[in-house]
């Protein structure tokens, strides 16, 4: 592992600020829910759905940027992150079979995305740099989950498939909590017990 590589349970020992460490996270984080949708662009003919996929496409690069910018304001510079919430998805869920688990998997991964983000949003003495990013990056979350389930739901119904489509939800729901509790964890002991304000 290079020094820029990191994994929570071992940035305690090698100094790294938690706050760097959580936004690198999150940042990592957004980059491969843009991947994600990536790979549905070539698999979605509707040109709305196009449409609706390229605007949350540039959404996903741009909270990645804001996350970026947010780390180069703390005087560091983003960490490589190579076991982030959606590699752990990836390994624990396995491969996304077709378009409709990739759906099911992107509902779920923009969930805990506005979900973590609200969580942030609550913390105690939240510095006001942080705060206006995770505002700004929330306001687009629930639009994106709300057109992708939508979506998801009704090419599961076109395909008779509406039952695979929600199983696959629950799947991965399953997989999230396991993933989150783990990061969870990790983040506590790096920050030495407490929340990353
Ligand atoms: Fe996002
Ligand atoms: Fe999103």
């Amino acid at each position: 592992m290079s020094s820029a590589t990191i994994d929570l349970a071992t940035a305690r020992a090698e100094g790294v600020p938690a706050e760097i460490a959580v936004f690198s996270y999150y940042r990592n984080a957004e980059q491969h829910g843009a991947n994600l949708l990536f790979r549905l662009l070539k698999h979605l003919d509707d040109p709305d759905a196009q449409i609706a996929l390229s605007q949350h496409l540039a959404d996903e690069t741009r909270h990645a940027w804001l996350w970026t910018e947010r780390i180069v304001r703390a005087g560091a510079k983003p960490l490589v992150v190579c076991d982030g919430y959606q590699v752990r998805m990836g390994r624990q869920a396995g491969m996304p079979r077709d378009v409709l688990d990739l759906l099911a998997l992107t509902v779920v991964v923009e969930q805990r995305a506005l979900r973590r983000y609200q969580q942030h949003l609550r913390r105690p003495n939240l510095d006001p740099d942080t705060e206006d990013v995770l505002r700004n990056v929330t306001k687009d979350e629930a639009w994106h989950i709300d057109w992708i389930r939508k979506l998801g739901r009704a090419m599961a119904e076109e395909r008779g498939e509406a039952k695979r489509f929600d199983d696959a939800i629950a799947r991965y729901r399953a997989v999230d909590r396991e993933v989150v509790e783990h990061l969870e964890a990790a983040e506590q002991e790096l920050s030495g017990g407490a929340t990353v304000d």
